[in-house]
C-alpha cells in the first residue's frame, strides 16, 4: 500500500531517499515519485511502474543530485488508475508546494468542486486537492505556510498521513497524521519521516511515532509536534529490528527465505513468550473476541480452536472489517487483535470501538512501536523479524506460536507442561518438512497447470486449508477455495472434475477417518487429490493423485507442519509460472485503507 518518505538533513537527502523508497516497495505499489526544492520551485519526477523506472526517469531529468529536503512516495492506486499523472507528489498551480499522502480524503469531491474554478487540476486523485487547498488558504490567510497547512488539514475528512514541502518554508517538512501511520526517525544528521517502520531499519533504530490528530514540523536540527494549539513532548522509542533479516541472503525471493526461517522463528517466539510467562497477567473478562484481517484472521481461527480446546474459553472470531460495524457488546471482553504490521486500518478501527465499549486489548503483533502495539493493554510480540514478502508466511507461524502459548497460559497450564515440551520440538519437525522441499516442488509444478483448486480440511486443518488457498491465490493467481471437508457434499462437490485439483489437509488426528470418506467422494468423481498426510499414513489414502507427508506430532499441533507444505506448494507453483512472488499484483503488505 502507499508509502511516504521525507528527509530533512544537513547532508545529502537524495542519498537516503532512493534506498528508502526501495525499502517501501515490499508494501505493494504501482507508481512512485519524488519532489525536491530547486531554485525556488518544486521539482517533481514521478513515474508509473517500479522504483527502477523512477530512477531512470530521474537520471534523464534535471532532478538535483544534492538536496537537503526531499519527499518521496510509492502509490497504490485508489482514486484514479496507476499513471504518471496520478502518481504522487502532487503540487499546486504555481508549483510551490508538493504533497504526498496515504489514505483517503473522503470529502475530496466536495473540496475539488469548490476549488476547480480557480485551480488547475492535473490528476484524478484525492491527494491533489490537498495541494490546491493549501494554496487557497495561503492566499486567503496571512501568507504563513504553517497556518495554511494546519487550516487545510482541519478541513480534510477521512484517514490520512501527509507530508509536504514548499518553497514558502524551505528546509521544512510539514506532516499530518489521522488514522494512518507516520513516524519520525532520528538520523545522524537530521530526520526522516516514514509511514513504514521496517523501511527505516538500516538508517535508524530510534523513532518518534505521531499520534492521531497531530501535526509535525520537521527541520534538519529539530522538530515540533502539535495537537491543536498544544505542543507535544514525546520521547523516541527503539525499534528492535535486525538489518540482516531484511536482506535476501542468497534466496531467490524473500518469501522463500521467510518460509525457510520458520523453525528459528518458532524457537525465538517460544523463548520470548516463556521469558515473560510469569509476568503476563490478564484483567478479568467473560469472553474473548479475536479479530484480524487476511492471514492474521486465519491464525485467529486457529487461536479460537486452541483457546476452546485447551483453555475451555468462550471465543468469537471476526474479520476486523466486519466486527467494527456490528454494534457488539464489548463490556467484560478481552479483545485479541492479531496483526503483523500493527497498522491495518480495519483492525485498528475495530479495536478502538471495542476499547470504547469497555474491552481490554491484547495485541498479537510483529512490529513493536506500531499503532496497535501502542494502543494495546497487553502486547504479545510475535518476534518473526521483518517480513518483506507481501504474502505472510513466517509471521503466520509466529502468530500460531503465540496463540498456542496464550491458550496454555489462559488454560492455567504451567510452562513445563508436556504441551510446551511438544511445542518446543515442533521447530525440528518444520525443518524436516522444509528439507523435503524438492518433493513439494515437483507437485507444485503440476499444480501450476490447473486454473482451479479446492483446499479441504476439518477441525484444525480447516484454517490451514484457508491459508493454503489464500497463498495460491495471492502469488500464483490460481483460483482456490477452502472448505471444511464435511461441507463438500453440500455444494462444492458439484465442481469436482479432472480439471479441479483438490488438496486434502488430513494429518493423523481425530477426524482422519472422516476425511478418508471425503477423499473417496472426490476421487470417485475423477477429482485429482493431493493428500497431505502424516508420515506412514500414505497407504490409507489410496486413490490420491499425489501424496505429501509431514512428520508426526500431537494432533493439536499439526498446523505447524501442514502449513509449510501449503506455503511451499504455492511458492513453487508461482515460481514455476514466473511471477514476481514478493510483490504480487494488486496486493499490499500493510493495508492502511478501510
Ligand atoms: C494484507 C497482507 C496480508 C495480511 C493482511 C493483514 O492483506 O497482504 O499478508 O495478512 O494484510 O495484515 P496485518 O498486518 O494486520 O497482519
Amino acid at each position: 500500500m502507499c508509502g511516504i518518505v521525507g528527509i530533512t538533513t544537513n547532508g545529502n537527502a537524495i542519498e537516503i531517499l532512493f534506498p528508502t523508497l526501495q525499502r517501501l516497495e515490499y508494501r505493494g505499489y504501482d507508481s512512485a515519485g519524488v519532489a525536491v526544492l530547486a531554485d525556488g520551485n518544486i521539482k517533481i519526477v514521478k513515474k508509473q511502474g517500479k522504483i527502477s523506472d523512477l530512477i531512470s526517469e530521474v537520471a534523464k531529468s534535471n532532478f538535483p543530485r544534492y538536496a537537503k529536503v526531499v519527499i518521496g512516495h510509492t502509490r497504490w492506486a485508489t482514486h484514479g488508475a496507476p499513471s504518471d499523472e496520478n502518481a504522487h507528489p502532487h503540487s499546486d498551480c504555481k508549483s510551490k508546494i508538493a504533497v504526498v499522502h496515504n489514505g483517503i480524503i473522503e470529502n475530496y469531491l466536495e473540496l475539488k468542486r469548490r476549488l476547480i474554478p480557480k485551480h488547475n487540476f492535473r490528476s484524478e486523485t484525492d491527494t491533489e486537492v490537498i495541494a490546491h487547498l493549501i494554496e487557497e488558504n495561503l492566499e486567503l490567510g496571512s501568507g504563513d505556510f504553517e497556518s495554511a497547512f494546519l487550516n487545510s488539514v482541519s478541513q480534510l475528512e477521512g484517514a490520512f498521513a501527509i507530508a509536504a514541502i514548499t518553497s514558502y518554508a524551505s528546509g521544512k517538512i510539514m506532516c499530518a497524521r489521522r488514522k494512518a501511520p507516520l513516524v519520525i526517525g532520528m538520523l545522524n544528521s537530521g530526520f526522516v519521516v516514514s509511514s513504514d517502520v521496517p523501511s527505516l531499519i538500516p538508517i535508524t533504530d530510534k523513532i518518534v511515532p505521531l499520534e492521531d490528530g497531530e501535526i509535525a514540523i520537521i527541520e534538519p536540527n529539530n522538530f515540533t509536534i502539535r495537537k491543536g494549539e498544544v505542543l507535544v513532548k514525546r520521547e523516541a522509542v527503539s525499534i528492535a529490528l535486525d538489518v540482516q533479516k531484511a536482506e535476501k541472503g542468497g534466496y531467490k525471493y524473500f518469501m522463500q527465505k521467510e518460509i525457510f526461517e520458520q523453525p528459528k522463528v518458532v524457537e525465538d517466539t517460544i523463548s520470548a513468550f516463556l521469558s515473560q510467562w510469569d509476568e503476563i497477567a490478564f484483567p478479568p473478562y467473560k469472553k474473548i473476541i479475536v479479530t484480524a484481517c487476511g492471514t492474521s484472521y486465519h491464525a485467529g481461527l486457529l487461536g479460537k480452536l486452541w483457546l476452546e480446546t485447551i483453555a475451555k474459553e468462550n471465543v468469537e472470531v471476526d474479520y476486523a472489517s466486519e466486527l467494527r460495524y456490528k454494534d457488539k457488546d464489548f463490556s467484560d471482553s478481552l479483545v485479541v487483535a492479531i496483526s503483523q504490521s500493527g497498522e491495518t486500518a480495519d483492525t485498528l478501527e475495530s479495536v478502538r470501538i471495542a476499547k470504547e465499549g469497555g474491552a481490554k486489548l491484547v495485541a498479537v503483533v510483529n512490529i513493536l512501536g506500531s499503532t496497535l502495539s501502542r494502543e494495546a493493554d497487553i502486547v504479545l510480540h510475535t518476534n518473526a523479524g521483518p517480513e518483506i514478502g507481501v504474502a505472510a508466511t513466517k509471521t503466520f507461524i509466529s502468530q500460531l506460536t503465540v496463540l498456542f502459548l496464550l491458550s496454555l497460559k489462559l488454560g492455567g497450564l504451567r510452562k513445563d507442561s508436556h504441551l510446551v515440551s511438544e511445542l518446543r520440538r515442533i521447530s525440528e519437525k518444520i525443518d524436516k518438512v522444509l528439507r523435503k522441499a524438492d518433493s513439494i516442488e515437483s507437485v507444485a509444478k503440476e499444480v501450476a497447470e490447473f486454473r482451479n483448486a479446492l483446499y479441504l480440511g476439518r477441525w484444525v486443518s480447516f484454517p490451514v486449508s484457508l491459508e493454503g488457498a489464500l497463498k495460491l491465490k495471492e502469488i500464483a493467481y490460481i483460483h482456490a477455495e477452502a472448505y471444511p471437508s464435511g461441507e463438500m457434499k453440500h455444494g462444492p462437490l458439484a465442481l469436482v472434475s479432472p480439471e479441479m485439483v483438490a488438496v486434502f489437509v488430513m494429518p493423523k488426528d481425530r477426524v482422519f477417518k472422516k476425511n478418508i470418506s471425503n477423499l473417496k467422494e472426490v476421487t470417485a468423481r475423477g477429482g485429482k487429490a493431493i493428500s497431505v498426510v502424516t508420515e506412514g499414513m500414505d497407504k490409507e489414502v489410496e486413490g490420491s493423485w499425489r501424496v505429501l507427508q509431514t512428520p508426526e506430532t500431537l494432533e493439536i499441533l499439526t498446523p505447524f507442519v501442514t502449513t509449510p507444505v501449503l506455503q511451499l506448494l504455492a511458492y513453487y507453483a508461482a515460481d514455476y509460472l514466473g511471477y514476481n512472488i514478493d510483490q504480487p499484483r494488486n496486493l499490499a503488505k500493510s493495508v492502511t485503507v478501510e
